[in-house]
Formats: C-alpha cells, sequence, structure tokens
C-alpha cells in the first residue's frame, strides 16, 4: 500500500475528517488516531542498542514509509481491557511509552512532524510566544501573566485599559437554564475593582488593550500563508471578534502579508520550532500590528468557510502528502471545504457530536 500520513487527534476531530476525506480525494491513505495505542492489538517497541542505534517497531509499520505525522491533538492513550485495580497503573506506563516516542519524534521517525511534540508543547507557552514574536521583530503589547492584583493595577496604570484572556478556551452549561457560556475576554480600566483574593484564586495573562481597529488571523501552512483581516461593518474592531464570526455585521475579507511581515512571521516559527500555526495580530489606528498569539494546533477550516477562495484545506493536504514544508498545492486535487461540508465524512462526523451533544467546532 501507499506510504500513509498518520492523524493524531480524537475520533471526533471534524479537522481530522476533514483532512482525511481530502488525502483519500487526493489518492494517499491516512490513519487517524486518538494516541499511539489504536486498540489492545497495537504493539510498539522502541529499542536503542549499545552503538546507540535506535529503531521502532509499530505493528509492522514501516517508520521510514511514512508521508507525514500530524500531530494534531493527541490524546493519552487508554488502557483498554484490564483488571480495574490496575488501570491507572497501565495507563501512566502508556503514557510515558506515548511521552518517550514524542520526545525523541523526528529523531525516531524521520518524516514531516506538524508539529514536533516538544516543539508543540513549547509553543504552548504564550510567554514562550511573546518571546519568540518580539525576537523575530515583531510588536508584542505589554504582558503580565499571573495572579498578582498590585501587577494588574499598576499594568493598568501604564496603560489605562488591559485586557484579560485565559490560558485556554472555557465553556460550561448552566445547571439550572440549560445555556452555554464561554469564556471572553475582559476589558479592564482603573474603574475596574481588583480585589487581591479573586484575582489570586487564578492566574491568568493581563495585557495592554491595543485600540485596533481591525483583527487579523494568519494560517501558516509550511512554505503558506494565508491571511484574513475580521472588523464590523462600521469599520471598528470587535472587543473580541469570535462570537462574532457568524453575524451579519462581521466583514471578513483577505488580509496582505507584506514581505517584511512575513519575514517575521517565520522567524517567529522558526524560533518555535513549528510549520504550522495560526497567529493572531490586531493593527492599531496608526497602522501598527501587534502580535498577539499563535496557536499551533489551531483551527483553520472556518477561514475557508468564510472566505472560500482560500485554499487552506488543499494546502494542508498537499503539506501532509509531500512530506516536506516546501511542497506545492497543485501536486493536490482541488479539494474544497464546500465540497467536504457536502460528504457523507461530514454528515457523519456531525452525526457524532449531536450524539454526544457537543457542539461541532471549526472555529477558531
Ligand atoms: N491586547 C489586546 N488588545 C486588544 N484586543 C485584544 C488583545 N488581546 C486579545 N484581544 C482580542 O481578544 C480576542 C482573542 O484574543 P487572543 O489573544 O487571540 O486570545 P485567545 O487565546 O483567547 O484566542 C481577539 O478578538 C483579540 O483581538
Ligand atoms: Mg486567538
Amino acid at each position: 500500500m501507499d506510504a500513509p500520513v498518520y492523524i493524531l487527534s480524537s475520533t471526533h476531530d471534524p479537522h481530522a475528517s476533514a483532512l482525511a476525506w481530502a488525502l483519500r480525494r487526493n489518492g494517499v491513505p491516512s490513519q487517524l488516531n486518538p494516541s499511539i495505542r489504536v486498540d489492545q492489538r497495537t504493539r510498539l517497541s522502541i529499542s536503542i542498542d549499545e552503538h546507540g542505534q535506535q529503531h521502532v517497531s509499530l505493528d509492522g509499520l514501516d517508520a521510514q514509509r511514512v508521508r507525514s505525522i500530524w500531530h494534531r491533538r493527541p490524546l493519552l492513550p487508554e488502557a483498554g481491557h484490564c483488571l480495574e485495580a490496575d488501570r491507572s497503573f497501565i495507563k501512566g506506563q502508556w503514557k510515558y511509552l506515548q511521552k518517550n516516542l514524542f520526545d525523541l519524534a523526528d529523531d525516531l521517525i524521520d518524516t514531516l512532524w506538524v508539529n514536533r511534540p516538544r516543539a508543540a508543547e513549547f509553543a504552548e507557552s504564550k510567554l514562550a510566544q511573546l518571546r519568540a514574536a518580539h525576537a523575530a521583530g515583531l510588536k508584542v503589547p505589554d504582558t503580565v501573566v499571573g495572579n498578582d492584583a498590585a501587577e494588574v493595577a499598576a499594568l493598568i496604570a501604564r496603560w489605562n485599559r488591559v485586557v484579560f484572556k485565559t490560558f485556554y478556551l472555557q465553556h460550561w452549561q448552566s445547571e439550572s437554564s440549560g445555556r452555554s457560556y464561554e469564556m471572553t475576554v475582559a476589558l479592564l480600566d482603573a474603574s475596574t475593582p481588583l480585589p487581591d483574593a479573586a484575582i489570586g484564586v487564578s492566574p491568568g495573562i493581563y495585557q495592554r488593550y491595543i485600540d485596533k481597529v481591525l483583527d487579523v488571523r494568519v494560517t501558516i501552512i509550511g512554505g503558506q500563508l494565508f491571511a484574513i483581516q475580521m472588523q464590523q461593518s462600521n469599520g471598528e474592531a470587535y472587543l473580541d471578534w469570535r462570537p462574532h464570526s457568524c453575524d451579519e455585521n462581521m466583514r471578513t475579507t483577505v488580509f496582505n502579508v507584506s514581505a517584511t511581515l512575513e519575514t517575521k512571521l517565520r522567524d517567529m516559527m522558526q524560533r518555535l520550532g513549528i510549520v504550522f500555526g495560526c497567529v493572531d495580530l490586531v493593527v492599531d489606528r496608526q497602522g501598527e500590528i501587534y502580535f498577539l498569539e499563535v496557536n499551533q494546533a489551531g483551527a483553520f477550516l472556518f477561514v475557508e468557510e468564510s472566505l472560500p477562495e482560500l485554499p487552506i484545506l488543499r494546502a494542508m493536504a498537499a503539506m501532509l502528502s509531500a512530506g516536506r514544508t516546501d511542497y506545492s498545492i497543485d501536486d493536490c486535487v482541488d479539494v474544497r471545504m464546500s465540497s467536504y461540508l457536502d460528504s457523507d465524512e461530514y454528515r457523519e462526523i456531525n452525526a457524532m457530536q449531536r450524539d454526544t451533544g457537543q457542539q461541532l467546532v471549526l472555529e477558531p
């Protein structure tokens, strides 16, 4: 059989499903698994001999014939069928076997990893992102990460307006009303009470508010990038554009990335050691561009959904098929988000999400 692309993510992940569909349309087989342990029959060994030679054996897989590994959002391996009393120990053993494989990654399996797991883990740190961006010459807003109310008050005193953000997405459902809620950014100023006890309970990210006119999302897929800008129809920016992505009022258009900005973004990616990333930028009233963050496992399907002329799904399929970052998009057949949304794969994953009561997430 032709060399496959490995995708490590939940079987309920629409992005993984879309890529598996796009790869198949391109005649490329793929295997989607939540972790390195596919099932009870998985047999995996990593050996290192006295000469330092390494070898991986995974269910007869020829590690040298893997096109690429999309380390999208892997989960911890399950213990599978075992005594309940042993479950947590066996899970732990699998967790560490997976960690060993991921820590050596391309050293063991010499293929394109999107992204290399250690770099991916490092790049999940917002401070590491801000430092890499700054070192690459991008402007970054003054930021305080932590739970010290006095430091937050000092940040507000310096800049007047500050945003509060969380490290990761949080949503919940009210037991009484059944309504769903999602945490978004909050704007703080000198009039905002900052009780030490409340701020002290949970750390967060506090950042100078950039008086922006638009938000930019740049999706970097190896050697190619795709950028969009988001704004309200009155020319103003949203405080947080994400909850408005379906609004009539939202204007999404292509954003032109200058050669200088592209060089800086690529430098930032290189410093983090990642080849795929979704970068959030804002542009202020003077036209200055500020870096906010890069999501190394970010969502990108919504970009093509809002602007179908951007062939993001095709670019990702082309890179994973080619197993290299300097791929050509023309090497992949013309796979479109609109055709995926019409496919059986999409209907299947949509039904799966409905059954588990989850929302289908194509958004950032
Ligand atoms: N420092 C900031 N100034 C102005 N707007 C911001 C700032 N930080 C975040 N935002 C806005 O909040 C939203 C989410 O920002 P982002 O930094 O990407 O956080 P998240 O990790 O929650 O995605 C975007 O609409 C962005 O423009
Ligand atoms: Mg973001």
